[in-house]
């Protein structure tokens, strides 16, 4: 088996309902179950998108990855990067969750110019890691 960490970010359209109680219950499984696997990441809510990455060993995330793209709580799955990681962007999270109420991506991504369709999404990657941040600190805004 190998050990080779990837990191894999996709999008998606929500089938649940923002801030009830079938979305808390996603998040607390899928941090139990990732804590199992040694899997970390970030899951954004943008109004009625997600997006996702999540890291750890390949085998581990392709099989994760399968079984949410199955997964009828959400629809329209389109991945937006997958790469080789030495190391982990998220390593404090088994699944950290922000929303557009704690920061909107896509005014970050207009206030500071930065564009969301670039070739490896690399804005969307940034832009998780500062909501990370600001979950790690307790600060509410990202800049
Ligand atoms: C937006 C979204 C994100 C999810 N994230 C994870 C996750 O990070 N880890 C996980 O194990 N399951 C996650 N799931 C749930 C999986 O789709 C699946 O229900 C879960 O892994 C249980 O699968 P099982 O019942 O086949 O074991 C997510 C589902 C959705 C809709």
């Amino acid at each position: 088996m190998s050990h080779d960490l990837i990191s894999v970010l996709y999008r998606s359209v929500a089938k649940l309902k923002e801030h009830t109680h079938a979305e808390t219950e996603l998040l607390l499984n899928a941090r139990t179950k990732n804590q199992l696997l040694g899997i970390t990441g970030f899951l954004h809510r943008e109004e009625d998108l997600f997006f996702q990455v999540l890291e750890g060993p390949r085998e581990t995330i392709d099989a994760v990855i399968e079984r949410i793209a199955l997964d009828t709580r959400h629809e329209k799955l389109e991945f937006l990067d997958r790469r080789s990681i030495l190391t982990r962007a998220f390593e404090a999270w088994s699944m950290g969750y922000s929303n557009s109420g704690d920061g909107s991506l896509f005014d970050w991504s207009s206030q500071n110019g930065i564009p969301l369709n670039g070739r490896d999404h690399e804005g969307v990657l940034s832009f998780l890691q500062l909501r990370s941040m600001a979950l790690n600190t307790g600060s509410s805004t990202a800049t």
